[in-house]
């Protein structure tokens, strides 16, 4: 069954307690937090304090996608509340070292690519990655429309992965919908990011439900 991890980016932070007990009960696997610095990407967003007061209120492990410049000066702090720490393949730190740091701190690690990186440029790195995050659109901000070429890139990292067997998660982020999530689905994803199409949904519990079912 497909996993899935609502990023709270849109979200009403002042209302987030309410929902969070309704994620936990239908089934959502995760929670997706995004940090940014407004220099790797060019919005700001949230960062520890933040992720420390969701934390309080959920038991869902987090995942925790960094959007920032040189990942590797925050490592060690983010690890301490994070659960899945995700950083960019683009972002100006040694790939390898820092996916090692990552487990070295007891999380799982994730690399993660921007629309315009190729899937074989990170071919070398997935034995040290417990999950690959594939953007599907620019990362920056929520409610964008999905690029269908992220799912070539999720097949070939699929695939890639068989070849040299390893298991990992492949996780998708940005314009999932009803439309788009059975196509990520369908091409390997195994972990759904939703932003918009959760929080703006009528009934999530629902919305949550029939992404699970999936
Ligand atoms: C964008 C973020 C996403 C964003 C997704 O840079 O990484 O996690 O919140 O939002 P939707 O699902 O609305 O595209
Ligand atoms: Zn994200």
């Amino acid at each position: 069954m497909v996993k899935l991890s609502p990023s709270v980016l849109t979200a009403d932070f002042l209302t987030l307690s309410d929902i969070l007990p309704k994620f936990e009960k239908s089934g959502v696997d995760m929670l997706h937090l995004d940090v940014m610095d407004g220099i790797f990407v060019p919005n700001i967003s949230f960062g520890i304090p933040v992720i420390n007061s969701i934390k309080k209120h959920t038991s869902l492990p987090l995942d925790v996608h960094l959007m920032i410049d040189k990942p590797h000066r925050y490592i060690k702090e983010f690890a301490e509340v994070a659960d899945w720490l995700g950083f960019h393949y683009e972002a100006g730190s040694d790939v390898g070292e820092t996916l090692k740091e990552i487990r070295k701190y007891g999380c799982k690690s994730c690399l993660t690519i921007k629309p315009n990186t190729e899937a074989e440029e990170i071919f070398d790195f997935l034995p040290l990655c417990d999950m690959v995050l594939v953007m599907s659109v620019d990362p920056g901000f929520g409610g964008q429309k999905f690029m269908p070429s992220s799912l070539d890139k999720v097949r070939k990292i699929a695939k890639e992965a068989k070849r040299q067997g390893i298991s990992l998660e492949i996780e998708i982020d940005g314009g999932i919908n009803a439309e788009t999530a059975p196509l990520a689905v369908e091409a390997g994803v195994t972990v759904l990011v939703a932003g918009n199409y959760i929080f703006s949904a009528e009934n999530i519990e629902e919305t949550v439900k029939s992404v699970k079912s999936l």
